[in-house]
């Protein structure tokens, strides 16, 4: 058998997965779910999904990835006693596929804003009145114009590409070990300069006052669907970073320390985003594209507009940390790919890698256009973008996550999962009862409920 690479080193393995887990999710969706549906009581019932859903199911991942070290298009088939659940590795390899494919399209956007505040555009588009409009037309002008977002798709998925050929300790793990520190660092420049502003009080008071009369059904479901993509389950990510953990780490510790360090960043993206936007008067928090890409670039000029300098550093690191935090994410997706190509069809890495990026493009291009020149074809009333969204969060996802839970807790051979969580016996694990409960019961029927409640069945009742 062909000796499969390593990650060097313990925490090289918590960066890698805390580097998948942490990106666009924790920065432009978590603080205005969080704001919007009741702040700290949000916040709560998300940790409680993260420690009852998502540290469990992130195990399921990592044991499965360790013990079979392969591929998660052939981990689950190597572990299934009747081989039957070897379907659940192949819908992880298509969805990791096309979430990579709209994902990188975002992932260029950001690298587009990048250049944008490093060149100061955004300080004289602030000066007019009027800077809103200015703003959205930017944006607007920017995802339909026909070539400029295939040509930032195609830069970072090729900074992608150039990653993962450097291979798994040498481009995944170093990328990983120099990325997340330094994200951190611009997380805690960025918290420093947004308590400063004078929304301080209110934009803190958004994120995390709790306001339990908000919290419904809806708001549990939003929670929960949310953790599961922050914590890049049910694509193989996890999974196949496990199969370059050594077997000394200790996949319990990891999995925890992974689930408090993307919590973390998430809320600490809050603390960013909202003082800002806060002290600007008159704008209210939104989420997603227009959030990112229409209203914080003018929120840092207003609201550090007093000092030039600062406005532009703040801009520029903000959109730094989007790069690194998407780059990380966008890192692990195609690894899940290329570690499959290369593993079952026979071929170098280099060229399973080159197929992902050249498929990647072909699709992600797909997606572009489907903001421009696409934009009048739907299918379903979807535009190519959303359909990708839907067909995979909603979706695959919650069917590879689902069935994750089912294989692990109800098939896998229990001595199986106990070898993996003590490490062959060498560590002490008190929680096995209690993992099992989860992952027979608590896990999937909580899935299930978020996949009924996506696809609009739920609210029937
Ligand atoms: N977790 C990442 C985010 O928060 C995105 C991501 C990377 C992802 N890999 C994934 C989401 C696998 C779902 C599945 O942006």
């Amino acid at each position: 058998m062909k000796q499969r690479s390593n990650f060097g080193s313990k925490i090289g393995a918590i960066l890698v997965a805390a580097g998948s887990a942490v990106g666009l999710g924790n920065i432009w969706r978590f603080p205005t779910e969080a704001g919007n549906n009741g702040g700290g009581a949000f916040l709560i019932i998300y940790i409680i999904c993260v420690l009852a859903v998502c540290i469990p199911l992130l195990l399921a991942e990592f044991l499965i990835g360790r013990h079979s070290h392969a591929n998660t298009g052939s981990a689950y088939k190597i572990l299934s006693p009747n081989k039957h659940w070897g379907f659940i590795g192949k819908i992880e390899v298509c969805g990791a596929f096309l979430i990579l494919s709209y994902y990188s399209v975002v992932a260029g956007w950001t690298l587009f804003y990048m250049v944008q505040s490093l060149l100061n555009q955004f300080n004289s588009m602030a000066k007019h009145s009027g800077s809103e409009q200015i703003f959205s037309d930017n944006f607007n002008n920017f995802v339909s114009n026909p070539w400029q977002p295939l040509l930032c798709l195609a830069a970072f998925l090729l900074i992608t590409h150039f990653v993962i050929v450097k291979g798994v300790k040498g481009g995944i793990e170093k990328s990983a070990k120099l990325l997340m520190p330094f994200l951190f660092v611009l997380l805690v420049v960025l918290m420093v300069c947004s308590l400063s502003t004078q929304g301080a009080a209110k934009g803190l008071e958004f994120l995390l006052a709790p306001d339990f009369s908000k919290i419904n059904s809806k708001v549990v479901m939003a929670a929960m669907a949310q953790s599961f993509y922050s914590m890049s389950l049910g694509m193989g990510c996890m999974c196949t970073y496990a199969s370059y953990f050594s077997d000394r780490t200790d996949i319990t510790k990891t999995a925890l320390t992974v689930g408090v360090i993307d919590t973390l960043v998430a809320v600490m993206a809050g603390v960013v985003i909202f003082p800002a936007v806060f002290s600007v008067a008159g704008l209210s928090p939104d989420a997603g594209p227009s959030l990112v890409f229409i209203a914080l670039p003018n929120v840092f000029q207003m609201a550090l507009g007093g000092i030039p300098v600062l406005a532009y550093v703040c801009s520029l690191a903000f959109y730094i940390l989007l790069v690194v935090a998407t780059l990380t994410s966008t890192i692990s997706l195609h690894e899940v790919i290329t570690a499959f190509l290369s593993e079952t069809r026979n071929m170098s890495r280099k060229r399973a890698a080159a197929l992902v990026t050249a498929g990647c493009l072909v699709l992600g291009t797909l997606c572009s256009l489907s903001m421009g020149v696409l934009a009048d074809f739907k299918i379903a009333g979807m535009s190519i973008f959303d359909l990708f969204d839907y067909v995979t969060a909603k979706l695959m996802l919650l069917a590879a996550g689902f069935f994750t839970s089912i294989f692990t807790g109800w098939v896998l051979q229990q001595k199986i999962i106990k070898y993996e969580l003590t490490n062959g016996g060498m560590l002490k694990f008190r929680w096995f009862k209690l993992l099992i409960f989860l992952l027979r019961f608590v896990v999937p029927v909580a899935i299930a409920l978020v996949f009924l409640d996506g696809i609009g069945i739920l609210s029937i009742f």
